[in-house]
């Protein structure tokens, strides 16, 4: 718990989901846990963290007829959210926040590393036209050193989006800080902040390679 609070602490725009029983995140972090099941599990916990995520969203009023009585109820548009998962892992993402946001539009950004720079570039980049009216939440499971997270972001605004969100499901704290200290106007949403990144970048404890386990490609 302490860790939650020195989260709240420290920086009051990253939020950390409480998943009351962290039952479905352990599964997912169990090496034995097969793809198919994997993949329910990356859903369904996308689908609990974009509860904590879309508490703001705008509601539209909406007067209906309850077989008592006329009231007036919310409803979402969700037209102008853009769903943007970070290929490959983040795809995994993408039914679980469909699931809340049925109207969500979803734009793909496929990212590498260039040989000689070593920068995050991008071989492909799709989103919807007026990016500066849609509300963005950019969707990779893994926080890790933030660098492709960080350039999708920066992609984002370049185009003129000022409404952006981020969510994974495991954040490092190295990844954790260097975005929030490029974005810190962008609000992170993550399961679990984990321990630490290994020499490889690896997420510490982590779940291994999450596209590697969603697709079933080891
Ligand atoms: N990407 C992954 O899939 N896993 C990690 O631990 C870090 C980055």
């Amino acid at each position: 718990y302490a860790d939650h609070r020195d989260l709240h602490l420290s920086l009051r725009r990253q939020r950390q989901m409480c998943i009351r029983d962290r039952h479905k995140l352990t599964l997912i972090r169990e090496k034995t846990t097969g793809h198919k099941i994997f993949r329910e599990l990356v859903t369904e916990v996308a689908t609990l963290v974009a509860f904590e995520l879309t508490r703001d969203l705008a509601t539209i009023p909406t007067e209906i007829v309850t077989p008592m009585m006329a009231t007036t109820g919310n409803t979402v548009s969700g037209k102008d959210v853009v769903l943007v998962p970070i290929l490959r892992a983040g795809l995994g993402m993408v039914d679980g926040l469909i699931q809340l946001i049925p109207n969500a539009r979803v734009g793909y950004v496929g990212m590498e590393r260039d040989e000689e720079t070593h920068k995050p570039v991008h071989y492909y980049f799709k989103v919807p036209k007026q990016p500066e009216n849609r509300s963005f939440i950019i969707l990779d499971p893994m926080l890790a050193t933030g660098g492709t997270a960080i350039a999708t972001a920066n992609s984002l605004k370049d185009l003129g989006a000022t409404r952006i969100k981020f969510m994974c499901l495991i954040a490092a704290p190295e990844g954790r800080e260097a975005f929030c200290e490029t974005h810190p106007d962008i609000e992170v949403y993550t399961a679990s902040l984990d321990e630490k990144l290994d020499d490889n970048k690896y997420i510490i404890p982590g779940l291994g390679d999450a596209g590697d386990r969603l697709f079933g490609t080891k």
